[in-house]
């Protein structure tokens, strides 16, 4: 009986054939013990010269690192693996003999491995991250279903820039001019308007020329929308959110992290609700901590960012920032117009700002007002603006980037590592 590695608990005791690729192997006199993987997971099959033969088991101990193979056997219980299981190997078949496989057992530098991504995504710890990544798009989709939201795909293809127009992809559309999204955050706004509760998943590009392990050019998005929603009620839907995603990686990703060796008492902790710090009280904070430099109305940077997350055990929300340094359609604090209703979350353990959020302008002259200080004066911007004219109501909404929040919740140190094929300052390939 066919089966796969994900499915053997359901197989003890049985023969099953896998089909499965060779990761790794070693071997002594009389027995060699086969890293066996099939995508759905990794296992160990054991071949014993004595059962198999003399001519087979040469055959086993010739076989090349990740050359394919139809692996048959008895399941059998093993305590001592993550996966809980091995195989007793009574026969194989090779399907296709792998030469020379780039990425061997010892160590290799990070610029050959990107240059071998498309290889390298099959190693253990690169297979463990994408399930991780994986496990947060199901639950991403479980929550927001749940909740009563409706999926909206806002276009990739625009004519207009959501967050500023410095870090803009231009391409032609036929003879106008275009822009890939860096949000559809306004999109988002619109569908809101129509559907009531919305989110999006997507891709995002900024032509940024950063070069940290939290900045990719091109990245996944997640963009709900609420309408009929402050800013408070939006950072309550934020903490329920992210608690839920860091809650189901825990429950069903346990031999990924076991793999990524992540500690997984610091992400225990990570439930409903996170704590708030005014941008005012950050800014002390940041002082506190020892960069006496930094003036009331600057953007944090990721050590400053660092420093507020080192204060508390939980992603942090540090609210109500300048407006002057936030995007053009947050909406003014009414008590105090020089701040904006707007959180960013900060990820514990250094991983920095995973969402940005706030709370949107409806006012219609006040948004042309933002209009004419940002100079958004060409005809792409007129239907956002329509928005504010035909039944506008409060309404609020976030993005949270998916990679960022992969490398927190699985422990890697840069987001080049989270995405299948990372698009980076140096890198278009593979
Ligand atoms: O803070 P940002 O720029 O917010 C927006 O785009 C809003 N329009 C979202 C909204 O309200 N609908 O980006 C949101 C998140 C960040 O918090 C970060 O996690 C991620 O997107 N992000 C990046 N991730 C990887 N590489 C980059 N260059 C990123 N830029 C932003
Ligand atoms: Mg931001």
């Amino acid at each position: 009986m066919k089966t796969t590695i994900s499915q053997v608990s359901k197989h003890v005791g049985e023969e099953v054939t896998i089909g499965a690729w060779l990761a790794n192997k070693r071997s002594s006199g009389k027995i060699a013990f086969l890293q066996l993987r099939d995508g759905t997971g990794f296992m160990q099959g054991i071949v014993v010269k004595a059962d198999i033969g003399e001519e087979k088991f040469q055959e086993a101990k010739a076989l090349t690192q990740e050359s394919s193979l139809y692996v048959t056997g008895t399941i059998v219980e093993d305590t001592r693996s993550p996966l809980g299981f091995e195989m007793q190997v009574s026969d194989f078949e090779i399907i296709h003999e792998a030469v020379d496989y780039p990425i061997t057992p010892k160590e290799h530098g990070t610029e050959f491995l990107m240059d071998h991504r498309h290889l390298w995504l099959r190693s253990k710890r690169q297979h463990a991250v994408m399930k991780v990544r994986n496990e947060i798009i199901r639950a991403t989709y479980e929550f927001f279903n749940d909740n009563g939201y409706v999926k909206v795909d806002p276009p990739i293809l625009t004519g207009s820039s959501a967050e500023g127009t410095t870090e803009l992809f231009h391409t032609k559309y036929f003879d106008e001019d275009a822009y890939l999204s860096q949000s559809g955050q306004l999109y988002m706004e619109a569908a809101a308007m129509a559907f009531g509760k919305v989110f999006s998943f997507g891709p995002t590009f900024r032509a940024e020329k950063s070069k940290t392990r939290r900045h990719l050019i091109e990245f996944w998005m997640i963009e709900p929308e609420m309408a009929f929603m402050d800013h408070e009620e939006s950072l309550e839907v934020q903490e329920q959110y992210v608690s839920h995603v860091v809650q189901s990686v825990l429950q069903n990703c346990k031999i990924e992290l076991d793999a990524l060796g992540r500690d997984t008492k610091a992400l225990e902790n990570i439930k409903a609700p996170f704590p708030r710090i005014s941008y005012d009280d950050a800014i002390q904070l940041v002082k506190e901590k020892g960069f006496d430099d930094i003036e009331w109305g600057e953007d944090f940077g990721a050590p400053h960012e660092t420093a507020i997350a080192e204060a508390f055990d939980k992603p942090v929300f540090i609210t109500n920032y300048p407006a002057e340094i936030k995007a053009f359609y947050m909406k003014p604090d009414p008590n105090r117009p020089e701040v904006v209703l707007c959180a960013d979350l900060i990820a514990p353990e250094g991983y920095g700002e995973i969402i940005g959020g706030s709370q949107r302008i409806d006012d219609l002259e006040l948004m042309k007002q933002r209009y004419e200080e940002h100079d958004l004066t060409g005809d792409a911007y007129k239907w956002y603006l329509q928005l504010r004219e035909y039944g506008s109501v409060p309404h609020s909404g976030f993005g949270l980037g998916l990679e960022r929040t992969v490398a927190w919740i699985s422990g890697v140190e840069h987001v080049r590592e989270t995405i299948p094929f990372p698009r980076l300052l140096n890198r278009l390939y593979p």
